[in-house]
Order: C-alpha cells, then sequence, then structure tokens
C-alpha cells in the first residue's frame, strides 16, 4: 500500500473534496490536545491530522509525522515549511514499529492507517510504549462507505483480471467490523476508558470525473492500478452509471469510527 501512497501522494487530499480533512479534524477535537503537548500523528499523509494537531498544541508543543510513503513525507515536509510550524518534523517510517523513544508522548493519533497495517494489535501495544502512563490513543478507521461507494468499487472490480478479483478487506472484519471489535482490540493492547463512537460525514463531487480524480489520489488508487490500462474507459463508464447515473453533482455519506482510550500505568505484554 505504500507504493500506492506514494504514487498518489501528489494529489491525496488535495482533489478539493472534503474527505480527509474534516474526519482528521474530528480526530484531533477528540484528542483534547494541549498547548505545550507531544503528539506522534501516524500514517500522517498530506497531514489531515497533523496540522491540526499543530495547531492544537501551539509553538511550545511538539508533533511528529510518520509515513512510510516517501513523497508524502516529502511534500507533507513542504507543507509545514511553508506554514513555519517550527513544532513539526516530518520523518519516513513504519506505524508498525515506530523507532521512537518509549514514554515521549502525550498523544499518539494515527488518520485512517491503523486497519491497513497487517499486526494492528502489536501496532497499538508499540504506541502504549511510546506514551507517557496517562498519555492518550485516538485513531479512526472507516465504518461504512455510501453504498454507491461500495458498489462502484464491486463494478471496478469486475474489470480486474481474474487473478486479482479477491476481497481486500475481509480478513480485517473480525478486528475492525463493528465497534465492539474495534474497542476490544483497543482494550487489549493496554488503554483503558476506551471509547469508540460513530460519525457521519458527507463529501461533495462536482461530478463523476471529480470522483475518478479522488480515487486516484488514495486507496481505490490499489484497485484502479490494476485494471488493465486497454480496460480502464469501460471501468469507469461502468462505475460512472453507478454513482450518477442521470450526471450532475455527486454526495456521498461515509461513517467514521473514532477510537479513544488512555494508556494504562502498568504495561502488561513487554
Ligand atoms: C488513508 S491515508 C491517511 C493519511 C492521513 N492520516 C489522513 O487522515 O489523511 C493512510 C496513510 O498511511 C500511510 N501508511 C500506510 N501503511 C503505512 C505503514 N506501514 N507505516 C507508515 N505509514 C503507512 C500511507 O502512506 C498513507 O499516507
Amino acid at each position: 500500500m505504500a507504493g500506492v501512497f506514494d504514487r498518489g501522494a501528489p494529489s491525496y487530499d488535495r482533489t478539493g473534496v472534503d474527505f480527509f480533512g474534516p474526519m482528521g479534524r474530528e480526530l484531533v477535537r477528540r484528542a483534547g490536545l494541549r498547548p505545550g503537548e507531544r503528539v506522534l500523528d501516524v500514517g500522517c499523509g498530506r497531514g489531515a491530522v497533523l496540522l491540526p494537531a499543530a495547531d492544537a498544541v501551539g509553538p511550545t508543543g511538539r508533533v511528529v509525522g510518520i509515513d512510510l510513503a516517501p513523497t508524502m513525507v516529502e511534500l507533507t515536509r513542504a507543507d509545514v515549511a511553508a506554514a513555519g510550524l517550527s513544532q513539526v518534523r516530518v520523518e519516513v517510517a513504519d506505524a508498525e514499529a515506530p523507532p521512537l523513544p518509549e514514554a515521549s508522548f502525550d498523544a499518539v493519533l494515527a488518520g485512517l492507517v491503523v486497519f491497513m497495517l497487517p499486526a494492528p494489535l502489536d501496532a497499538l501495544r508499540a504506541y502504549r510504549r511510546l506514551l507517557r502512563p496517562g498519555g492518550r490513543l485516538g485513531f479512526s478507521t472507516f465504518a461504512a462507505h455510501d453504498a454507491r461507494f461500495d458498489e462502484a468499487l464491486r463494478t471496478l472490480a469486475q474489470h480486474l483480471p481474474e487473478e486479482h478479483r479477491r476481497p481486500p478487506t475481509a480478513d480485517r472484519e473480525p478486528l475492525f467490523g463493528t465497534a465492539e471489535s474495534v474497542a476490544a482490540l483497543v482494550d487489549a493492547a493496554g488503554f483503558q476508558q476506551v471509547t469508540v463512537d460513530e460519525v457521519p460525514f458527507e463529501s461533495r463531487f462536482r461530478d463523476v470525473d471529480h470522483w475518478t480524480a479522488w480515487a486516484w489520489s488514495h486507496g481505490a488508487r490499489a484497485l484502479l492500478e490494476r485494471i488493465p490500462a486497454d480496460r480502464l474507459p469501460a471501468a469507469l463508464a461502468d462505475a460512472a452509471q453507478v454513482l450518477a447515473p442521470a450526471g450532475g453533482d455527486l454526495v456521498l455519506g461515509t461513517t467514521v469510527r473514532f477510537a479513544c482510550g488512555v494508556a494504562a500505568p502498568a504495561p502488561s505484554d513487554s
């Protein structure tokens, strides 16, 4: 996935669609960051969480953003420098095991990335070790996409070569399928006062071409890249029929789960 995000990085969260931005701001709001706090933003992308976090902790705080995609890091670093945010550092690093000192953060945030990791429980345990006792974890995952979005992806997938046709997220269901399973995961990683809330968001697209540009900019790119070039126009035409059969603008709903917890004082797995 890091390669997909690396290639999508120049347009990621820059297609003029209210999607990652509002979701990132909501995660930061829920984390209750205070001026002067030290924050790690895991899988920082183009800064949907990082930039509001920098604003919340102010110039006396510190925000470290990590991402595995070098182009995401390079472009976000440039945005941070242009905004004069001297309290922010952005590095290439793996969200599974961030190479950072233990007990060195007041909050660890991860916007829409934990469900992509091969070993999410190990990653959350690693974040707990990075937090001081009483430090806060906050992360987001998708609870539900708009039925038309899901149908558009299924339609596109019908144009894949046979060997690529598999449900990409089926193995994530037991961990991320419900609010209860997400809460159990956070609890198992050594967090207390666990909350999981679902929040609906709406995203507006000028037309299907705008939706297509947006789809190329994020994780859906993994599907688009695997459709043979000679099949892509027909695949996109079929998806357009599902998304906006009569043309015109398009509004899609997405429900996001926000999970929060407080690092338990005594690690039990280390
Ligand atoms: C859906 S984006 C979310 C980005 C940002 N947090 C936001 O809310 O817009 C997922 C991000 O996680 C990064 N990512 C995926 N796997 C990663 C890993 N193992 N370690 C670090 N970053 C990773 C991707 O490169 C991408 O930037």
